[in-house]
């Protein structure tokens, strides 16, 4: 749990990353924390993504933090991500864990596969990434029960209302296992490629962070429903049907899977609200660089929000046909 708002000043910074991650949708450079961090949740001499807001939006990297912590209410894998600053200019931003060890896995992330698989795949805006190529994939590498990590991920989208999960935004990690002599004779080969999801990673462009508090501050029920049921995964159906699925109804088409619903509702059953309302309020009295604070107001929109749409997430999954 974090305890206080992290300054990375002194964290070595990633030359080869940074490097390689130069661009993206909002400022982020790579470093390593110390060999001796002062926090405990910290993970020592280990990389770490720092992601500022975009300018528009200078809130935007609580929704990051905020997300990571409703994964782990809501039993979802995402890595570790906390908020911090650099003493040195005063930006803030979101710190997240590196989800593996260099060496060890490698990721590769689900771009790469539709790239393969779709004829003219269009990378850059994703227009084809649709479940029904991402559901034969996933079935290939990870064998049919892949479904329920999948749409776990699709229910946890749903609650935080995010909008930006494409192809680059997930994937999977690899890792070779060396096989037996004499599976390695019969095969021809001396490893197997061992795959998994890898945690759900970019989990910003959610909960509300584009809007300012003069605007959400005078919304009333409705407006708050509509802007819920407006909302969009980055997944469209089929490469037939190229239109995004909404975040509400992704729910009424995967009910007819008897096996996803049971396990979403269980998910949805044991998030507890309460404890959400409890982070929030730790968030918001962590003691904060100027201008880097959690807003009373934009917490209990965040609840606000999060509470009507586990609403509707469970009313629609247990809506009869
Ligand atoms: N915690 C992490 N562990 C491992 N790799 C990560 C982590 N965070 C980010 N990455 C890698 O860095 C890339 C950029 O990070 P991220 O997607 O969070 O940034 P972004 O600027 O929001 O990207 P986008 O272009 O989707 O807006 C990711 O696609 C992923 O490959
Ligand atoms: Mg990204």
């Amino acid at each position: 749990m974090q305890t206080d708002f992290i300054d990375i000043a002194d964290w070595p910074d990633d030359d080869e990353f940074s490097a390689a991650y130069p661009e993206g949708a909002r400022p982020k450079r790579t470093l390593f924390s110390p060999l001796t961090p002062d926090q405990k949740y910290i993970k020592p001499d280990w990389r770490h993504m720092f992601k500022r807001s975009a300018e528009r939006y200078p809130e935007q990297f609580w929704a990051e933090i905020i997300a990571y912590e409703i994964s782990l209410l809501l039993g979802i894998s995402a890595p570790p991500c906390y908020a911090a600053f650099d003493s040195r200019n005063g930006q803030c931003g979101a710190l997240s864990a590196w989800f593996y060890k260099d060496g060890d896995e490698s990721f590769y992330s689900a771009g790469n596969f539709f790239h393969k698989i779709v004829p003219g795949f269009d990378r850059e805006r994703g227009t084809q990434h649709n479940i029904v190529d991402c559901d034969e994939f996933n079935n290939r590498v990870l064998g049919k029960d892949q479904i329920y990590g999948f749409w776990s991920m699709l229910l946890f989208d749903m609650l935080i209302g995010n909008t930006d999960r494409h192809q680059d935004n997930w994937g999977h990690l690899l890792k070779a296992v060396q096989l037996s002599k004499s599976v390695a004779r019969r095969r021809g080969d001396k490893f197997d490629v061992k795959w998994r999801f890898a945690p759900w990673f970019d989990n910003g462009t959610s909960l509300g962070h584009e809007l300012l508090s003069e605007k959400f501050s005078r919304w009333d029920a409705a407006t708050l429903d509509r802007y819920i049921r407006r909302g969009k995964h980055h997944m469209r159906y089929s490469r037939d049907n190229l239109e995004r699925m909404g975040h509400i109804e992704s729910l009424s088409f995967i009910k007819s899977h008897a096996g996803v619903r049971v396990l979403l509702l269980k998910r949805l059953r044991d998030f507890d609200l309460n404890a959400l309302g409890a982070v929030l309020e730790r968030l918001v009295d962590l003691p904060a660089p100027a201008g880097g604070n959690l807003t009373k107001a934009r917490a209990e929109f965040i609840f606000r929000l999060t509470q009507r749409r586990a609403q509707l997430a469970m009313e629609t999954l247990n809506e009869r046909n």
